[in-house]
């Protein structure tokens, strides 16, 4: 029985769907300062303004179309032989909304609000009012389901679970900067793991190997490269 694939993905998934990576030169924290929107100090100090943030954000995901990259990944799932593990750093749905099941969100998903209170999740509106109360618990704390600096990633356990089960970890379009998902390369290669990286360039970090290039060309290269085997 031949082991799962666990597929790392960061910003540059989806950047030629048009939505921003944080670090490149016109990047999301070239806008914003991750103190003032991403932390949760940010929140309560100032909570229309990090709403806001998200609120474009989730707007600019609604309108962005899944591309040749989530499309592939989603084939690779329904395809492949062994699992598929899809652990991304994104909070937008674009996986999903190309044929991906299952994806695992360790920073949190823009499509979904948080009660802060009681731990209550639900479908976020397009335009979220922190002010509306929770529905399950009526508490007035709601926001934006995203893990901030600072925050304990969700789905940990599930996350080591996977890579215990995968016999091919693949980081794709992450800088590979923001710990725990910059460890799980590490991580991989200590359980003797082969290692791989699809980035636009190399981002510096030691994998087996690397293929640089778009994620839209890229991606979908090497899913027809491995379902051909
Ligand atoms: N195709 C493939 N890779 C791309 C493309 C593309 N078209 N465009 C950019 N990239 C790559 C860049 O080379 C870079 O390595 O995507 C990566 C984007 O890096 P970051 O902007 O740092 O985004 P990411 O790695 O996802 O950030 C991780 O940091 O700010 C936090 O919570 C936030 O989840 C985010 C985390």
């Amino acid at each position: 029985m031949k082991g799962g694939i666990f597929i790392l993905s960061g910003a540059g998934l989806s950047a030629e769907s048009g939505l921003k990576t944080f670090r490149a030169a016109d990047g999301l924290w070239e806008d914003h300062r991750v103190e003032d929107v991403a932390t949760p100090e940010a929140f309560a100090r100032d909570p229309h303004m990090v709403q806001s943030f998200y609120n474009t954000r989730r707007e600019q995901a609604a309108n962005a179309v899944p591309n040749p990259a989530h499309r592939a990944l989603a084939r690779l799932q329904a395809e492949y032989g062994a699992p598929v593990y899809l652990v991304t750093q994104n909070v937008d749905d674009l996986l999903e909304r190309g044929g991906a099941r299952e994806v695992i969100h360790m920073h949190g998903a823009l499509k979904n609000a948080l009660c802060a209170s009681c731990g209550h999740r639900w479908a976020a509106p397009m335009v979220m009012d922190v002010k509306d109360p929770c529905p399950s618990c009526s508490a007035p704390a709601t926001r934006p389901d995203i893990v901030w600096f600072g925050e304990i990633p969700y789905h940990m356990e599930a996350i080591q679970d996977a890579l215990e089960d995968c016999e091919l970890f693949v980081s794709i379009g992450t800088s590979g900067v923001v710990y725990p998902a910059a460890g799980f390369s590490q991580m991989a290669r200590q359980l003797g793991i082969r290692t791989m990286e699809l980035n636009l360039e190399a981002s510096g970090g030691r994998f087996d190997e690397i293929r640089e290039g778009p994620a839209s060309t890229v991606v979908p290269d090497w899913v027809d490269k491995v379902l051909a085997n």
